[in-house]
């Protein structure tokens, strides 16, 4: 969801071609509109940008030949105005001596903008990122240095963002890009002989794995050979040492899959086994346990893909752990349940990037009412992360397809986990199993999921059925299917289904049941009032006799426990999708009008 990048060289030279790799590293955000401006040692700025893909745009533009000592890249989502080229950033001020781009929201950019062209400066778009442009050269023209210029604009500015910014002109000399964090990611690369600056750490890796992470409310200086953070609200200039990133940026290669959601897919079992030994040796997990234990009344907030594990956790909170837990769609939670929260209820908060703005919403709709805030979420540094009082990773490396795979398959684990601890019945589950589990699903379902795509492609809507744990499951087939075959399906209680859906059952119309052993009985009354009006049954679960005589087609999951048979059904599913995708000719890594991180309202 937008990205930016920058970088100080040493010595004047072609930096088009690094800012045109690092724009692919951030491709995975989702973007609609591209641009790159450069700085050479005269103080001349290149700027091209427009609407379009890195590559379109680039056989257009040509940003490889662009050269100077200072550049800067940005892919943007459009919120604030249609993907056009005058909306495209980089932006330029008034004389076109500040150039700058940011990612996020600028919330009160309308004011901004009609206070701007009142001023008589000229504004060419309707973008908000330009906002951040006039907004420092407002003070930048009453004479202000630009450190100080920035840390005024910043406090004018509202809404969650990062920006990087330089000034060029010959009249001026200023050899330094700057950067600001205010809620958007931030981190700083430092290499020999330059510095570089972006949203997040794939577009930096290729170059330095020396990073320093910027905080929201401060701001960094870049030369080639320096740097200098320092706090937005005073000035104090603050010391932070650099740290080696040690994870290597073969996360984020394909390894021969094709797509990366396969590749994620089939990443499942080592992302398990690392959570479970991150869980095992965490001083984190205790304080989470205990506020959970202690807690009158526990929400489990999120959106999409993470708000289907709340559902899954909550029924597996319920089951094991005698606790009733809320699920709760992060965007409901201020109006629903905020007003009424007290220092004793804890509210969890659920997401894979740590940053999607509905959960950040909620979060600050929970602030001040004394309840507990956990994060569980999967980008270290996030904002969730920091604004946590305690916090539990998912601890699966990048996720860089856009559908969530493995973020949710270990969502679901670590909900289990948890469940698990303080469970009040029943054996424990056989932790150490599970990644061996994962594995022997994928290997006995992708066959079968195949087949299943195949039969699903030809309907344009259908429906996937759960019942109790695996209600969750199935809304999140369902959303993984919409999302990278374009075909719409409902995920819903299958109990519900002959409330009125069931009208909707014709002669072979598909509909896909996911169970879990000890709700065999139950469903296979609801598989009847489908297949005995002409439904075509489809069933994921383990294997049961009774079961299998109902369906038309069957996808038997391991022998396993009841809870983790419901999380298996995972794995089928995610693979009839991608399977689905691939076959219609879909991208799934990047399914159309989606972005990985949903950093807007
Ligand atoms: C998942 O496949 C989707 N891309 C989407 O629903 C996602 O889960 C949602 O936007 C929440 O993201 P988060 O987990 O990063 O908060």
């Amino acid at each position: 969801m937008c990205g930016i990048f920058g970088i100080v060289v040493k010595e004047e030279q072609v930096l088009g071609g690094t800012l045109l790799e690092a724009s692919r590293r951030l491709a995975y955000r989702g973007y609609d509109s591209v641009g790159c401006a450069v700085i050479d040692r005269a103080g001349r700025i290149d700027l091209r940008k427009d609407a379009g893909k890195i590559e379109e745009v680039n056989d257009r533009l040509n940003f490889a030949d662009m050269a100077g000592v200072r550049g800067m890249a940005q892919l943007r989502w459009a919120t604030f105005g249609a993907p056009s080229q005058p909306n495209a950033q980089p932006h330029l001020d008034s004389d076109g001596d500040l150039v700058g781009a940011h990612n996020g929201n600028i919330v009160n950019h309308v004011a901004l903008r009609e206070q701007f062209i009142a001023s008589g400066f000229t504004v060419r778009g309707t973008n908000d990122g330009e906002s951040c442009v006039h907004a420092v050269e407002r003070y930048v023209d009453q004479g202000d240095s630009v450190v100080s210029s920035i840390r005024k604009a910043a406090r004018d500015l509202e809404g969650d963002y990062a920006f990087v910014i330089a000034r060029a002109g010959a009249e001026s000399p200023d050899e330094a890009l700057y950067a600001v964090k205010q809620g958007s990611g931030l981190v700083v690369g430092i290499g020999d002989g330059f510095c570089c600056v972006s949203s997040d750490l794939p577009s930096i890796l290729p170059l330095t794995n020396q990073v320093v992470r910027v905080r929201d409310g401060e701001m960094v200086t870049l030369h080639h050979d320096r740097f200098e953070i320092r706090r937005v609200e005073d000035g104090a200039v603050v010391d932070r040492e650099s740290e080696l990133f040690t994870e290597g940026m073969d996360a984020a290669e394909k390894g021969g899959y094709e797509h990366f959601m396969l590749k994620e897919i089939h990443e499942q079992p080592k992302a398990a086994e690392d959570l479970l030994h991150w869980l095992s040796a965490s001083p984190h997990v205790d304080p989470f346990v205990s506020s959970i234990e202690a807690a009158r009344h526990i929400y489990f907030v999120g959106c999409g893909t993470s708000y289907n594990a709340c559902v899954l956790g909550a029924a597996l909170f319920n089951r094991l752990a005698m606790k009733p837990a809320v699920p709760v769609l992060a965007p409901v939670f201020r109006e629903t349940f905020a007003h009424t929260l007290s220092s004793e209820d804890v509210v969890v908060l659920v997401s894979q990037s740590g940053e999607t703005k509905d959960v950040l919403n909620a979060l600050n709709s929970a602030r001040g009412s004394g309840a507990t805030i956990l994060g569980i979420l999967n980008v270290l540094g996030s904002t969730l992360m920091h604004a946590s009082d305690h916090y539990l990773l998912l601890a699966c490396g990048y996720e860089i397809s856009v559908p969530a795979t493995k973020t949710f398959l270990n969502q679901t684990l670590l909900f289990y986990y948890l469940a698990d601890r303080l469970r009040r019945t029943g054996p424990g589950e056989r932790w150490d199993d599970v990644p061996s589990r994962i594995e022997e699903t994928i290997r006995r379902t992708d066959g079968f999921s195949q087949e299943v795509a195949a039969l699903l492609k030809p309907f344009h809507e259908m429906y996937y059925l759960g019942y109790g744990l695996t209600l969750g499951m199935a809304m999140e087939g369902a959303l993984k299917l919409k999302e990278v075959s374009y075909a719409h399906c409902e995920g819903m209680l299958s109990a519900e289904f002959k409330h009125g859906p069931l009208s909707a059952v014709y002669d072979g119309y598909p509909v896909l049941f996911i169970t879990a052993p000890d709700d065999a009985k139950m469903m296979i009354n609801h598989v009847n009032e489908v297949t005995c009006r002409g439904g075509r049954a489809i069933i994921v679960g383990r294997e049961d006799d009774l079961l299998r005589k109902s369906a038309h087609d069957y996808l038997p999951l391991p022998a396993v426990s009841h809870e983790l048979s419901a999380i298996l059904a995972a794995v089928p599913l995610q693979l009839i999708s991608y399977y689905m995708s691939v076959s219609k000719g879909h991208n799934p890594d990047f399914p159309r009008n989606l972005s990985k991180t949903l950093t807007v309202d």
